[in-house]
């Protein structure tokens, strides 16, 4: 009987329906990844893998898997953790979930510029820890979400949800893009180099893969270029910003704050710099976590393992 094995338990009723079309099923229960050797163990001999973004998958754990391995479907739309490379020379699909945690994640791009923006975590431990003694004035000023100018970096489909939102709230909205991107019209958002975006905004969030061209896009050159008392937001990948290069902006004042959803180190040690700093928000890789988007992320890679496996082409392949 062919073999499936899952890194991890997934929300909803997706998984049975590996068992219910005949193939043999384990799913990992730990809460985290399985450490290296159990997964090098639990890969060998099966057909298919379906994994998360956590998960290292390469040319070791393919060949532990062997020759039976048809397809790892990844429960996230970044694949970055899988080596592209080792998979297609060993005729390997790999497929991912695109699309249907869109909206999910720009709610929480959004979320994190209006409460990095407004101070609300600030507000919040200001009350919790007993400060709250009076009204006054000038008690966690910020700057106005309205009216600002935000820079898109990366124009893809959360890019895109994310200009929308901020339109909703009146900002001036420009992007950065490869290449000019028709749905810009109908968004009110105006293309703009890197350098150029980066000096002119108020506000500056991450929408790009992680590739060799994307590592470390935002270094010392790209904070030095931004406006004093501007913000980061990121819900792409950590390793999209250069940690170093960050804290030594916000060390400095430069930067007004940050709010995170990745980060690098990815998980962010309790005693890390970065969560130092008041103005700084931090999630915990949370940006797809709409429960309706998990579920439907579950059905996806179900979706696309079966189909391979039977010898159909799935929806979503990356290759
Ligand atoms: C992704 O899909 O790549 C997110 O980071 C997790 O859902």
């Amino acid at each position: 009987m062919a073999k499936v094995f899952v890194t991890r338990k997934l929300p909803g009723g997706a998984l049975d329906r590996i068992r219910q079309a005949g193939y043999g099923l384990e799913v990992w229960e730990g809460f985290c990844s399985p450490d290296r050797d159990t997964m090098l163990a639990k890969v060998a001999g099966v057909s298919g893998l379906i994994t998360l973004l956590e998960d290292r998958i390469d040319a070791e754990v393919m060949d532990a898997a062997g020759p039976s391995l048809k397809v790892i479907a990844q429960y996230a739309v970044g694949v970055d953790n899988i080596d592209l490379q080792a998979a297609r020379a060993r005729g390997i699909r790999v497929t991912n979930t695109p699309g249907v945690l869109t909206d999910a994640t720009a709610d929480l791009a959004f979320a994190l510029l209006a409460a990095t923006a407004r101070r609300v975590v600030e507000g919040h431990d200001y009350v919790r820890n007993g400060e709250w003694r009076c009204w006054h004035p000038e008690l966690l000023l910020g700057p106005e979400l309205h009216g600002a100018t935000v820079l898109v970096v990366g124009f893809g489909r959360i890019g895109q949800a994310f200009a929308k939102r901020a339109r909703g709230f009146d900002m001036t909205v420009l992007y950065t893009s490869r290449r000019e991107r028709p749905e810009a019209k109908a968004l009110g958002a105006r293309r703009i180099s890197l350098e150029e975006g980066l000096a002119r905004a108020d506000f500056v969030s991450l929408h790009v893969p992680l590739t060799p061209e994307t590592h470390h896009l935002i270094d010392e050159a790209a904070f030095r270029r931004m406006k004093p008392g501007a913000l980061l937001i990121n819900t792409a990948r950590g390793k999209v910003v250069k940690t170093q290069a960050l804290v030594e902006a916000l060390k400095a004042g430069h930067l007004g704050g940050a709010g995170l959803d990745v980060t690098d180190p990815e998980p962010l040690p309790p005693d890390h710099r970065l969560l130092h700093f008041p103005n700084v928000i931090v999630t915990p890789h949370v940006g797809s976590a709409g429960r309706a988007t998990r579920v439907r992320m579950a059905e996806m890679v179900v979706d696309d393992l079966l189909a391979v496996l039977s010898g159909n082409e799935p929806e979503n392949p990356v290759i």
